[in-house]
């Protein structure tokens, strides 16, 4: 039988992904549902702590996330999806970019006093997104 190479052993392209054949790396990512909610159960849940706070929302780092899944329904607004759904290029980079200068963290803090007013709203992203870095924990 030959042998099946394993996923960590392969070498990533800038964005992550594999550049042989079928094999793709899979993660998920946080998306701009989450600007200005910032719910944070996700963190509570991730087995190898990889996400990553900004001032307004959070990301994952796709490389450390081993794509176990477990965070996508805890997020109460659906902001967590995995990078296989079509349309998520723009949002693993994202992830990728901000999770390598962004602080970890691990443990739930309050979300912002008006995240509810926020839950809905279109067009997050362009209106609110916050390249600055969160508290961490
Ligand atoms: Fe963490 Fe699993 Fe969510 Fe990846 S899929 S961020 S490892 S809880
Ligand atoms: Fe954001 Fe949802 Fe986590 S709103 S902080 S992805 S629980």
């Amino acid at each position: 039988m030959p042998k099946v190479p394993e996923p960590g052993g392969l070498n990533l392209g800038p964005s992550g992904r594999h550049a042989l054949g079928q094999v793709r790396l899979m993660t998920y990512v946080v998306t701009e549902v989450c600007i200005k909610c910032k719910y944070m159960d996700c963190v509570e849940v991730c087995p190898v702590d990889c996400f990553y706070e900004g001032e307004n929302m959070l990301v994952i780092h796709p490389d450390e996330c081993i794509d176990c899944g477990v965070c996508e329904p805890e997020c109460p607004v659906d902001a967590i999806k995995p990078d296989t759904e079509p349309s998520l290029d723009r949002w693993l980079d994202i992830n990728r970019q901000y999770s390598d200068s962004w602080p970890n963290i691990t443990t739930k803090k309050p979300a912002p006093p008006d995240a509810d007013a926020f839950v809905n709203e279109p067009g997050k992203f362009d209106k609110y997104f916050s390249a600055n870095p969160g508290e961490g924990d």
